[in-house]
């Protein structure tokens, strides 16, 4: 397999708006990283993948940009974005920018010129329709509720957005748009950026002729089904590769909303001809509900189907392309609170056991801030206390159509809600977890006192010190070929309680065995690992044997040894 540096890389994603305040407005800013950038350095990544910090209304915290070559007011200056690149690069530290492309705010100079006649120079830079019968020109519903159009007054015409309506969707069919695009990304490269996270890349092209889709039911059918993976979306990212990243040496990653294994071999393929790497949903997918609601259920995951539906993405990807592992980002509830079990008990060795499982695996890891600590889900108790605009039109959505029971929906949004990843980083036990001296623009989690980056980093046994041992061995150690590279294999596939593989690279082998629930389980090496010499590379429990034995994996035990012929 051909080694790359992005392959060998760990990321941290970084969510601006809650990291670190230094005005005291209670929104994190680009200073406020810059402080923390030797934080990040001990805790051991060379990738920052920042979640947008372009000019933007806030309809979607950034996911609406209305100039992609200014910085967000409350974020700071392009002065500040400057000094954080070259402060972080002064540290070994890569800085990988989110690019949202597939829409723009309603607020953007073309939006603003696009609406204003039919005959607009920019009218095509859209997606327009005529209505159909007095309504919506297809059936399409909003990622985040309601239609997928807004019917624009001062032309009678409606726009498309698989977002909210102050998102309308570019035309990536129309050439201009593209070479606006590219453009753009040109002159973030020409700044000495280090790569690409493309935000919903997988929507760009549309299906011809805009179809209805299969509603479920429900009044309108998922964009999703019309928008991802379509026809001209691989040759697109093709052109955008030619004229724009392969003129510089970037790690990029597709956001691949619906995209399957298959189609992954092709957007992420070894010939390097479009992105680096996708993020697939199909694991963070798996406690949905029925298609009614969506997302919006606590249904837990179940561990086999996680397993099996892990492994194939290994086994299937392997010399093909390559995998991105993560459980979290500013869109997923916390990963301890979810898959695992933050009461005070299991909260640290089950994050540390979820963090072993996949930092073992083949692929990039991304961290997302606070997961590092164990930081876990928030106890929203009201409908105010929310500030996402997904979840507060979800609640509103289902709630007036009756789905679900109130306190069932209510407890599905306080489960799934994108903002439990979104409460401040908490740095310390003093007043707002040392985020802001201000008032914070979203509650902090009061856990703070107990779960803060401060007391981790002056106690051995801490989530931070496991992370931060975690990405040493597999950045720099004399096993890193063996984790970065090593062939996988599942073993145990039916075990319900431990998710246990193998990697195997030329005599080395790697036996990760991670119990995955609050039980104790009983483990037996197989056959074929016997005999070979061994040694523990890492566990987050007091006593682990030098080698793997017949033994019993206490709650959320986890360990790993190296197995040399
Ligand atoms: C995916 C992003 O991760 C999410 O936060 C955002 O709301 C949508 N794309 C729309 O940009």
């Amino acid at each position: 397999m051909e080694k790359a540096w992005w392959k060998e890389s760990v990321i941290y994603q970084i969510y601006p708006r809650s990291f670190c305040d230094s005005n005291g407005d209670g929104i994190g800013d680009l200073p406020g990283i810059t402080e923390k950038l030797d934080y990040l350095k001990e805790l051991g990544v060379n990738v920052l993948w920042l979640s947008p910090v372009y000019r933007s209304p806030n309809d979607d915290n950034g996911y609406d940009i209305s100039d992609y070559q200014a910085i967000m007011d409350e974020f700071g200056t392009m002065a500040d974005f400057d000094e954080l690149l070259a402060q972080a690069h002064a540290r070994g530290l890569k800085i990988v920018m989110d690019l949202v492309v597939n829409h723009t705010s309603d607020e953007h100079p073309w939006f603003v010129e696009s609406r204003r006649s039919k005959n607009s120079p920019k009218r095509d830079f859209y997606i327009w329709r005529e209505g159909k019968d007095g309504k919506e020109p297809n059936n399409w519903g909003s990622s985040f509720s309601g239609p997928a159009w807004t019917l624009d007054e001062a032309t009678g015409m409606y726009y498309l957005h698989c977002f909210s309506p102050k998102q309308p969707d570019l035309n990536w069919d129309n050439p201009q748009v593209r070479q606006a695009v590219f453009d753009m990304m040109t002159w973030w490269c020409e700044k000495g950026i280090d790569g690409f996270r493309m935000d919903v890349i997988s929507m760009i092209s549309k299906r011809e002729g805009l179809p209805d889709v299969p509603t479920g039911g429900a009044p309108y059918g998922p964009c999703n089904l019309g928008c991802c993976n379509g026809p001209h979306v691989h040759e697109y990212l093709q052109e955008m590769r030619q004229k724009v990243l392969s003129h510089y040496d970037l790690l990029t990653v597709g956001e691949c909303a619906g995209v399957t294994i298959d189609q992954a071999k092709q957007y992420a393929n070894a010939q390097g001809t479009e992105l680096n790497m996708v993020f697939q949903f199909e694991h963070v997918d798996l406690d949905g509900g029925d298609p009614a609601v969506g997302k919006w259920s606590t249904r837990k995951m179940d561990l086999v189907a996680l397993k099996k539906l892990l492994s194939r993405w290994q086994d299937e990807l392997d010399e093909v392309a390559w995998n991105s592992l993560y459980f979290c980002n500013h869109d997923q509830p916390r990963i301890v609170s979810r898959l695992g079990d933050d009461s005070p008990r299991y909260r640290e060795i089950s994050a540390k056991s979820i963090a072993t499982c996949l930092h073992m695996m083949q692929g990039t890891p991304y961290v997302y801030q606070g997961e590092e600590l164990g930081m876990t889900n928030a106890p929203f108790r009201s409908i105010e206390d929310y500030r996402d605009l997904e979840s507060i039109n979800a609640w509103r959505d289902l709630s007036t159509r009756g789905v679900m029971p109130e306190g069932e929906l209510m407890a599905a949004i306080a489960y799934k809600s994108r903002d439990n990843a979104r409460t401040p980083f908490q740095w310390d036990d003093s007043p707002n977890a040392g985020f802001t001296t201000g008032t914070p623009w979203i509650m902090v989690n009061p856990n703070y006192a107990e779960i803060n980056a401060k007391e981790q980093l002056g106690r051995a046994d801490s989530v931070f010190h496991y992370y931060q041992k975690l990405i040493a061995l597999r950045r720099r150690s004399p096993d890193s070929d063996l984790i970065v590279y090593g062939k996988y294999r599942l073993i145990l596939p039916e075990d319900p309680q431990l998710f246990a593989y193998t990697r195997t690279l030329g005599d080395k082998t790697l036996l990760t065995v991670c119990n995955l629930s609050g039980a104790p389980a009983d483990f037996t090496p197989p056959a074929e690992l016997a005999g070979t010499s061994a040694r523990l590379l890492i566990a987050n429990w007091k006593t682990a044997p030098a080698a793997p034995a017949a033994m019993t994996f206490q709650p959320w035990q986890a360990a790993v040894w190296v197995l040399v012929d």
